[in-house]
């Protein structure tokens, strides 16, 4: 009798603990994963160049003013608070007519109030060669009077996962009479 009663015990306990086991499972929501069963072997550093158009005058302007912000005294010179949505496209030389790689889609606001200091919230999606399709997101302070300015790549995708790095930017040629700017960009990259 004893025997049975402590073998029913272990059977009943056995059940109980193997539920109790499959409802923690299923109460996860993560889960670790190797980082070679998922493809990420090696990380490489890559080096991007190319030229930026930002038009925003005439009519194939592809920089749109979409919020002009309430003027005080103190923004007037800045433009603080105007945001510029762009469709800018990316070139391989700093002629409009140059080979196009990719395009930048995003916005821009002025963020400073004492100098022409923008906050820069973009994805560079390329459309050339291996990288067609990929994209890299850049969220990153533009202070544009600077020679050089330095961003900060977030993310991307395709190609570009778990992407990580920073742009330079420097000022190529700017129209003083219609605001059309072409900005060199140099983009290192970590990426697998
Ligand atoms: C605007 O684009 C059209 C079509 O590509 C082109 O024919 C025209 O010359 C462009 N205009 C300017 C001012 O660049
Ligand atoms: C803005 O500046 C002008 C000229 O200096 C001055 O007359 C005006 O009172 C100022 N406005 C405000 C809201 O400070
Ligand atoms: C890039 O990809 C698009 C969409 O898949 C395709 O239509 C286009 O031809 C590709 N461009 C190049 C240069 O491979």
């Amino acid at each position: 009798m004893a025997t049975y009663a402590s073998k029913n015990a272990l059977i009943i306990f056995t059940i109980l603990l193997i539920s109790f086991l499959a409802t923690v499972e299923s109460q996860q929501f993560s889960r670790k994963l190797s980082q070679r069963s998922f493809g990420l072997r090696k990380e490489k550093l890559s080096h991007f160049r190319f030229y930026f158009h930002d038009i925003v005058a005439g009519p194939n302007a592809t920089a749109i003013r979409i919020v002009e912000a309430t003027r005080t005294n103190r923004t007037a010179a800045t433009g603080f608070g105007d945001i510029t949505m762009i469709d800018n496209p990316l070139t391989m030389g700093p002629e409009r007519t140059s080979k196009l790689v990719g395009r930048a889609q995003g916005m821009y606001t002025s963020a400073s109030l004492n100098e022409m200091g923008l906050l820069m919230a973009m994805n560079y999606v390329f459309v050339e060669g291996k990288y067609n399709g990929s994209s890299l997101s850049i969220l990153g302070r533009n202070p544009v009077m600077s020679t050089v300015r330095e961003m900060p790549i977030v993310g991307g995708s395709g190609l570009f996962r778990f992407a990580r790095g920073y742009a330079e930017a420097r000022t190529h040629t700017f129209n003083m009479n219609n605001g059309d700017a072409v900005v060199e960009f140099n983009l290192y990259v970590l990426h697998y």
